[in-house]
């Protein structure tokens, strides 16, 4: 197998590496003078079972167009197999027409990867389950909550806590985390009765005196995160934290968490941590190299890459 890396996320191409105990492919991913891109695969890989891993994340289109780009650059180099290692996966939050003439950018997306020749699809915490199926290629979501509940577990006194979903599309998520954890679940449901009102949020669920644990897949303005921090400490929760897989942070997301009443925010390093990230005293990054590369491997030796998830 061979693993190759776009310039999305060096540092987790790099760890991912490290556990399967391969060298990172050698390739140039570089711009021309107009900024198009140019890929240049430094090695043989005809008949080879090659992973490309590239996170669509910031700034999304440049990052999409260089994974397309190496797909194609290795299948015209004849590489027996080829799979998209997105561990985040861009596009995914337009996967449903929200009103007439909007489009459904995640089929999109999927499309343009597997005419780009891609062979399969890896990658983790979709937005939403279903996006599996705008593939038509074998496609594994993988799931941070191993790792996430690894770690609650170890920071946190589950005997008073509580799992929150900020809102009713995160349920089924944190419904899961919250059963294997062993603790209630409560739900934020956010409502507008009539446009211009402001929004109201009724919490579903026990919080009072409870730590509480938002669980959702991205973080992006951090303004879901803030407000339903708010809203649970409003309604006597003791403290807020969060774990959340995807940490978009766009904007002036990390200084809003940093001085929001969110006590502590971890993400996973799916998205490059920025050096604002790396400094924050309130986010904390866990690694997904392992999981990720046990897939990979377990991909390459044909081997079942659900029961990684079997607890
Ligand atoms: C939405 O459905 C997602 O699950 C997140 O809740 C959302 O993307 C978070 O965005 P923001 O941080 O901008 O509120």
């Amino acid at each position: 197998m061979k693993l190759f890396s776009g310039n999305s996320n060096q540092p987790l191409a790099e760890a991912i590496a490290a556990y399967l105990n391969v060298p990172l492919g050698k390739c140039d991913v570089r711009r021309f003078a107009d900024m198009e891109i140019f890929v240049e695969i430094h090695e043989n890989v005809r008949g080879e079972d090659a992973f490309v891993l590239q996170s669509t994340a910031f700034p999304a289109n440049d990052h999409l167009m260089e994974l397309l780009i190496m797909i194609d650059a290795l299948r015209r180099a004849s590489a027996r197999r080829i799979t998209a290692v997105v561990p985040y996966f861009g596009y995914a939050r337009q996967d449903r027409k929200p009103g007439p003439r909007t489009p459904i950018s995640a089929k999109l997306v999927a499309n343009l990867i597997t005419r780009a020749g891609a062979d399969r699809v890896l990658t983790l915490d979709l937005h939403a389950g279903q996006i599996q199926g705008f593939f038509d290629i074998p496609t594994d979501n993988l799931f941070a909550a191993p790792v996430m509940i690894r770690d609650i577990k170890e920071k946190n006194n589950i005997k008073k806590t509580s799992v929150v979903s900020p809102d009713v599309g995160g349920v089924v998520r944190a419904r899961g985390l919250a059963k294997r954890i062993g603790v209630p679940l409560a739900i934020i449901d956010k409502r507008r009765d009539r446009p211009g009102q402001s929004e109201v949020m009724n919490i579903v669920g026990e919080v009072k005196g409870m730590s509480c644990i938002l669980v959702d897949d991205i973080v992006d303005s951090g303004g879901t995160l803030c407000n339903a921090a708010d809203a649970l400490l409003e309604k006597g929760a003791k403290d807020v934290s969060a774990y959340i897989t995807h940490g978009v942070l766009s904007g002036g997301a990390v200084a809003r968490i940093t001085s929001s009443s969110l006590k502590t925010l971890v993400i996973t390093d799916s998205i490059r941590a920025t050096e604002a990230v790396r400094v924050s005293q309130t986010i904390r990054v866990l690694s997904i190299a392992p999981l990720m590369g046990e897939a990979i491997g377990r991909t390459a030796r044909e081997e079942s890459v659900s029961s990684l998830f079997h607890s």
